[in-house]
């Protein structure tokens, strides 16, 4: 690592950030001791941390390999889930590239950081002394720590490793690493509050039924795309109160929440169209919470099987994609418009829809093709 920080090796990796990686790898390393390889991987760090974790872009900072880059929070989603996280005791039990930890912890007295992979310890070892941050470093695996260790944490995080050593993705709980259901109880002993970062594939119902005392689930998305679940442990809860929390970052979306407990007792009434079609945001979908939504908004469905709401005043504190919509006749479908298409719970899909009226993709209208409980529908918003 000290040979890549040497001066004229930065200088040369700052003069190159912009050249195809490609052919630079083809070329004769300049520095004895630094490979080109090496060059190019704190390059290709260099670029991933411009979109992901501006704030690492410091002189002096090390980058890891790929896959650690990938497996570690962006900037936006921890600095979220460090909101109104303070206490004296903070302990990160699987650092990685300590994204999470860097923000997470920093209203925490005293940190500890364990990562069992050496060469990424000593990278965030380091680069935490660039950023001027303290912390007890300790490169371990989690495992281990738990049998020695005798203190106790205000707050536990633990981001698990989705891949296995194929590099093969993992979504069941006994598959990551380290097993959350081997370690839940060993964790409940000495913290009583544990957050869980998951991946957005992971089933809600399942994590439920599998997890002890969930307080909260948050399942956070960034401009509609869903990044993460993160799950509240704490020692003093039970599951049937479950929160769950949607949450749109970088959208003009406010937070829904409900109960997971109450969301089978609660219902959906149905309707024909009525002046305003309501589209839920990826988080609020993944969540399953389609009656509470129903029912805290006050929309009515169109069809059970879609989960598109309606309603004749405007709610514009709806947590999604809100439309004025009126029926149209397929006759009324124009050629050669341009549409944003949207297909659910329809027979045909929108590749199939622009083929058979002619009408390519674009503009600021939508045409929606959908059904209510009585007939097929086309919609188009004005
Ligand atoms: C998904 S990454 C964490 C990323 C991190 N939250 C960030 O923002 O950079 C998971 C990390 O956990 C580590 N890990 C996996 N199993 C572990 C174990 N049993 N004990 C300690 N660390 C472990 C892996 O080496 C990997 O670096």
């Amino acid at each position: 690592m000290n040979s890549i920080l040497n001066k004229e090796v930065q200088e040369y990796i700052n003069a190159n950030l912009t050249v195809d990686l490609h052919s630079l790898l083809l070329k004769k390393s300049h520095f004895v001791e630094v490979s080109m390889q090496d060059i190019v991987q704190q390059i290709k760090g260099k670029k991933v941390a411009k979109k992901k974790f501006p704030y690492l872009l410091k002189d002096g900072i090390v980058f890891p390999p790929n896959l650690n880059l990938e497996q570690a929070s962006s900037q936006a989603t921890a600095e979220f889930k460090a909101k109104n996280l303070t206490g004296n005791s903070f302990i990160d039990l699987t650092t990685g590239f300590g994204i999470d930890a860097y923000f997470l912890s920093k209203n925490f007295k005293e940190v500890t950081l364990v990562e069992q992979n050496s060469e990424l310890f000593e990278i965030v070892k380091h680069n935490w002394k660039i950023l001027s941050r303290n912390a007890i470093f300790l490169n371990d695996n989690l495992e281990d720590f738990l049998q020695c260790n005798e203190k106790t944490f205000d707050l536990i995080y633990l981001d698990p490793a989705r891949r296995d050593e194929h590099k093969n993705k993992k979504f069941l709980l006994e598959d990551l690493s380290p097993n959350l259901l081997e370690v839940q109880d060993e964790l409940l002993k000495i913290s009583e509050q544990i957050i869980i970062k998951l991946s957005p594939l992971i089933d809600i119902s399942y994590l439920i039924s599998t997890l002890k005392n969930i307080a909260e689930i948050q399942i956070i998305a960034i401009r509609n795309e869903v990044k993460e679940l993160l799950v509240f442990i704490t020692s003093k809860k039970c599951n049937a109160n479950t929160n769950i929390t949607c949450v749109n970052l970088e959208s003009d979306d406010l937070p829904f929440s409900f109960i997971y407990g109450n969301e089978k007792s609660a219902a959906s009434e149905f309707s024909e169209v009525l002046q305003y079609l309501y589209i839920p945001n990826n988080s609020v979908l993944k969540s399953g919470g389609f009656n509470s939504i129903s029912e805290l908004f006050n929309v009515k469905k169109l069809h059970p099987n879609s989960h598109f709401y309606t309603s004749d005043y405007l709610l514009e504190h709806f947590p999604g994609r809100i439309l004025k919509v009126e029926i149209i006749d397929a006759k009324r479908v124009k050629k050669d418009e341009k549409f944003n298409i949207i297909s659910k719970n329809y027979p045909l899909t929108p590749e199939e829809i622009k083929k058979k009226y002619k009408i390519s993709d674009g503009g600021n209208a939508y045409l929606i093709f959908t059904q209510t409980k009585k007939a097929k529908v086309i919609l188009r918003s004005y």
